[in-house]
């Protein structure tokens, strides 16, 4: 048996906007609906979970698993400046009360890729107001569901942010410019930045941090100087932020292979997953190993998973991963909780609900939950608190 340490947190993970429905009043809506974006389909529905939370909760609980990592959605809570919705906070409060009527804990995202309309009307992550009114929201959030929630993130992947909408031009708004992304990466830190004090105010008690996408980098061909300066940009400017937080989040999917040249495609012969990344489940030990050493912090793994529709694959790539974590924790790396992406089968983005990362399948037509031997196989894992040695 391999074992983890007493007291490790098991847990999988899904954001508002991916399993919600209904989300029309954020940026991503606006975006799947926009022409000549590079949507595949709207979110619709979703997996309706903003009606289903209770049973989703019941059965992660029932699975054997015990944390349950989820975002509140600022379009929401806070639909026009400074108009706060009561119902929606309300709501909020209830998904928390949920997890812990059924011993789980809950950890909460405050900003899951989505921002209200009129944030992103105004400017978004590029606007000097964003990093107050952020901050503002997470008070108001910190102070409803305070008591009850022991850990807050406060921006999911400020880094695919910030790449994503305003280098690659794959989420909005949609831009392709070097000094943007720069600009857009100092707004998202100095909105952690005031989103950590916010919570540090209301919830004195609580743990706050950044959840980070990191990769495990390789160089091939003498790419080294590339590579430094790429992570550079894409993780170390964010990581170097998190001086004063209480733990940092590390979300591992593959490895990025850079040349003198930059990023290398994946090779026609390796074996990829349904995002068309390189499967690569020892990825999360160098990522966990280099969020560690960058900022001092324990580390939790709030996302690691897989898009296949082979389900076997899915243990493989689980079981990969959580053998590089264990050999992490032996060497000394604090890891505190493992977290799988995702609770469900939902939307993913602009790849729409192609790319089935859940530990759940999900009806699209009748929101009918079906359980895979996966999740099973990880609900024995959580139980244990070991994998099989062998
Ligand atoms: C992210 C997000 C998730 C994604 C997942 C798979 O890491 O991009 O947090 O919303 O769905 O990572 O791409």
């Amino acid at each position: 048996m391999l074992g983890f340490p007493d007291g490790f947190v098991w847990g999988t993970a899904t954001a508002a906007h991916q399993v919600e429905g209904g989300n029309w009043n954020n940026d991503w809506w606006a975006w799947e609906h926009a022409p000549g974006t590079p949507c595949a389909e709207p979110s619709g529905d979703a997996c309706d979970q903003y009606h289903r939370y209770r049973d989703d909760i019941a059965l992660l609980a029932e699975l054997g698993l015990h944390s349950y990592r989820f975002s509140v959605e600022w379009s929401r809570i806070e639909p026009e400046d400074d108009e706060w919705s009561n119902a929606a906070l309300d709501h909020y409060a209830d998904v928390v009360a949920a997890c812990h009527e059924h011993g789980v804990v809950p950890t909460v995202t405050l900003h899951h890729f989505t921002t209200p309309r009129w944030v992103a009307t105004d400017g978004g992550w590029t606007d000097p107001r964003t990093p107050e009114r952020f901050g503002r929201f997470c008070r108001v959030v910190a102070e409803r569901l305070g008591d009850a929630v022991g850990t807050f993130w406060t921006i999911n992947e400020p880094n695919i942010v910030s790449v994503m909408g305003y280098l690659e031009g794959h989420f909005p708004p949609g831009e392709r410019d070097p000094e943007r992304r720069r600009l857009a990466s100092a707004t998202l830190i100095d909105a952690h930045h005031r989103a950590v004090e916010a919570v540090r105010t209301a919830a004195p008690h609580a743990d706050v941090g950044m959840t980070m996408a990191i990769h495990e980098w390789t160089p091939v061909d003498g790419g080294e100087e590339r590579l430094a300066a790429l992570r550079e940009e894409w993780e170390d400017v964010f990581l170097r932020a998190t001086g004063e937080d209480d733990l940092v989040g590390v979300q591992t999917y593959t490895r990025m292979v850079v040349g003198p040249d930059g990023i290398r495609a994946v090779p026609d012969d390796a074996q990829r997953t349904l995002m068309g990344w390189e499967f690569r489940p020892q990825a999360l030990g160098a990522s966990v190993r280099r969020a560690a050493e960058l900022t001092g912090l324990p580390v939790v793994v709030t996302e690691n998973g897989i898009a296949t529709d082979d389900d076997r694959d899915r243990i493989e790539y689980v079981d990969g991963a959580l053998r590089a974590l264990h050999a992490a924790i032996a060497d000394g790396v604090d890891v505190r909780g493992y977290t799988y992406w995702s609770l469900l089968d939902n939307f993913e983005w602009y790849q729409g609900y192609g790319p089935t990362f859940g530990l759940v399948g999900v009806d699209l037509g009748t929101f009918e939950r079906e359980v895979k031997p996966s999740a099973r196989w990880l609900g024995e894992v959580a139980r244990a608190n070991a994998l099989d040695a062998g």
